[in-house]
Parts: C-alpha cells; sequence; structure tokens
C-alpha cells in the first residue's frame, strides 16, 4: 500500500502565517502537523508516499527531504493550482499506479494513529473506506448521512443544511477503482474536483465504500482554535524533560519539556508546555498549554493557551492567551504610552487588544 498526502492548498484561514508558510508545517507542541501524518504512515507499515505540494512546495521539500528521516520513500507531485483534492489523485495516477493507497490531508490530525484502518482495509474487499465523527458544525465539511444498517446513503460536501453531524475526516483509503472515478466527476460549484464526488460516483455506480467511525480525537487544524486544541491534545501527554537550565529562583510545575540550550530565570512554568531550543525565559510566568519555540525570548511576560513560534520575542507584555505568534515576531509594551496600542501587523491578521 501506498500513501498520499496532500500538502498544497493555500491556507486562508490561517493567515498571514499561511502566506509565507504551509499551513502544514504550523507546530503543534513544536512539531508541524505534517510529521504526525507522516508518522502515522510510517507505523501503519507505509513506506512509499507521494506528497502533493502546491505554492509553499519549497518549504514542504525543505522541511521533509526525501522522507528518510521518518522511514520514508517520499515522491513530490507539484500541482500547479488547488483545484480539489480529487484533482490530486488525478495527478498523482503515475505514481500511485494500480496499487490501494492511503490519501492523508497534511493539515488533519488524528489521535491514535491509522495503523487498525489500514489493518482492516487490507483483510476486506472494500474499494472505499472513508472516516466518520461527530462534528458541532458539520457545515464546514464532507457530510455522511448513513441508513439505518450503517450504510452510506448520501455524501455532500459542506452543505448549507447538512443532514447530519457526521463529518468526513480526512483520511481516506482507496482501492484503484477511485481513478476511474477522478476521472469521471466535474468540478463542484467551488470549482474543484471534490473527493466528495468521487467517492459518490463509487457508490452509485456500485463500488463497495465502507465507513468507519473514528473512536479518538481528530482536528482539521485550518483554524486558529483548531490548532491551540491540538497544541493541548498534545502537551497534555508530553514526558516532562528538562534538557535545557532553571535557575533556583524558578518554579517549575506539572509536564513540561526545557530543549537543548534553553534558559529559564526567574520564572513561573505551569505546564503542560514546551520550552524550544535555545530560547530564554526571564522573569516571566508561562501557562498551561503553552509551546514557545526555539530561540525565542519571553521577558517580563506572561502567556498561557498560546503558541510561539521560533525567534519570536514577547517582553513586558501580561497576559497573552489563546494566540498564535509568528516567527521572528516582536511583541513588545508600548512604554511610556500607557493608553496606547503601537502596532505593524501584516495583511490579514488578528489582533485583539484590552478594550
Ligand atoms: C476537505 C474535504 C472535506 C473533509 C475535510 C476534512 O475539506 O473536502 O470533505 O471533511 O477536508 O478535513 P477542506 O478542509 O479541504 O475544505
Amino acid at each position: 500500500m501506498k500513501a498520499l498526502v496532500l500538502a498544497g492548498g493555500k491556507g486562508t484561514r490561517l493567515r498571514p502565517l499561511t502566506h509565507t508558510s504551509a499551513k502544514q508545517l504550523v507546530p503543534v507542541a513544536n512539531k508541524p502537523v505534517l510529521y504526525y501524518g507522516l508518522e502515522a504512515l510510517r507505523d501503519a507499515g507505509i513506506t512509499s508516499v507521494g506528497i502533493i505540494i502546491g505554492d509553499t512546495g519549497q518549504e514542504v521539500r525543505d522541511a521533509v527531504g526525501d522522507g528518510s528521516r521518518f522511514g520514508l520513500e517520499v515522491t513530490y507531485i507539484p500541482q500547479d493550482a488547488p483545484l480539489g483534492l480529487a484533482h490530486c489523485v488525478l495527478i498523482a495516477k503515475e505514481f500511485l499506479a494500480e496499487e490501494p493507497f492511503v490519501m492523508y490531508l497534511g493539515d488533519n490530525f488524528l489521535v491514535g494513529g491509522i495503523s487498525d484502518l489500514v489493518d482492516a482495509f487490507r483483510r476486506a474487499d472494500h474499494d472505499a473506506q472513508i472516516l466518520l465523527t461527530r462534528v458541532a458544525e458539520p457545515q464546514f465539511y464532507g457530510v455522511a448521512e448513513l441508513g439505518s444498517g450503517g450504510e452510506i446513503i448520501r455524501l455532500e460536501e459542506k452543505p448549507e443544511h447538512p443532514r447530519s453531524d457526521l463529518a468526513i475526516v480526512g483520511v481516506y483509503i482507496f482501492s484503484p477503482a477511485i481513478h476511474d472515478a477522478v476521472k469521471a466527476i466535474t468540478p463542484s460549484a467551488r470549482g474543484e474536483l471534490e473527493i466528495t464526488d468521487a467517492i459518490t460516483w463509487l457508490i452509485d455506480n456500485g463500488f463497495r465504500v465502507h465507513s468507519h467511525m473514528v473512536s479518538g480525537y481528530w482536528k482539521d487544524t485550518g483554524r486558529l482554535q483548531d490548532i491551540l486544541e491540538c497544541n493541548r491534545i498534545v502537551l497534555e501527554q508530553v514526558e516532562p524533560e528538562v534538557n535545557g537550565s532553571v535557575d533556583g529562583l524558578s518554579e517549575v510545575t506539572g509536564r513540561v519539556i526545557i530543549e537543548q540550550g534553553a534558559v529559564v530565570e526567574n520564572s513561573v512554568l505551569r505546564g503542560p508546555i514546551v520550552v524550544g531550543a535555545n530560547t530564554k525565559i526571564t522573569s516571566a510566568y508561562l501557562g498551561p498549554f503553552t509551546s514557545i519555540g526555539s530561540d525565542c525570548v519571553v521577558a517580563n511576560a506572561e502567556i498561557e493557551y498560546s503558541i510561539v513560534l521560533d525567534g519570536s520575542s514577547v517582553v513586558g507584555v501580561s497576559r497573552l492567551a489563546r494566540s498564535l505568534i509568528g516567527r521572528n515576531v516582536e511583541v513588545t509594551s508600548a512604554a511610556g504610552t500607557p493608553n496606547t496600542h503601537e502596532l505593524m501587523v501584516g495583511d490579514h491578521s488578528k489582533i485583539k487588544v484590552r478594550a
């Protein structure tokens, strides 16, 4: 079995970070979301992985390389424009050949891996296997309607009036029958070849499509609140490890990882937290569910339930919460001007300041 990992797309809901960076590389507990998926594929016994890349392709190539670091053999497949998930299958035909494959959306986060799903597909005689999970806002996903026997009656892509709360998770397994399906369908109203339509084509043409409920935690990390939530879930399970230095004036409790070269002075860290390599935390408070990248500075500041990417500094500011701070960002206090906020913010940023 092979895998097709989708790491193109624009990531509009995570702008401005995704102006310069691939949405699949936003870190969760200091590790890009995409890496969790690649590790899940490897753990399921898959080695041959095609990665679809778009505008941010170079960054994905730099991050993943030839895949050997993950125990994978990676082939990159460039997509000229984001023309849909089924279009990705279309352009990967040569790579996929006549083998079954897992299609994994690179911004999806699934706790518990996919080994059981891959095994189940290998044992069964299905043409496609999809994963479903109950969500609060099904209108933002592909939605499945099931019959009384659990069979799929209908699949709809982001319906205005969803017929159920069962969202289609971005991890699919297909037999080569999908190649006929992606050739047969036409673009949707949003101009994309939808994988949901291709699966519907399989059902309509008598192929066996099986659905499976996700038992563990799943998130599409396309939005800020979802990334923060994933970060919380991963941090809750990390093993504490101090490889940097913590002075006697500091108080570190709970699950806290302090990476190599990081320095914590006169600070309170209430885990779960990860502090990246060579980051300096001075006279600060870090609260639960916070990931600070490498080469950052946090001084005279308070941060909780947030993600700060590499090379950024937060100085003299309290308290940041529910925040995602990009790379090489400076957040400081506007000294001497207590009633003003001074901002230089990128396009499509979102700032919430205290009223
Ligand atoms: C895609 C699929 C959708 C699925 C979702 C899961 O949507 O089209 O059916 O529910 O992934 O993440 P996208 O996030 O690409 O809009």
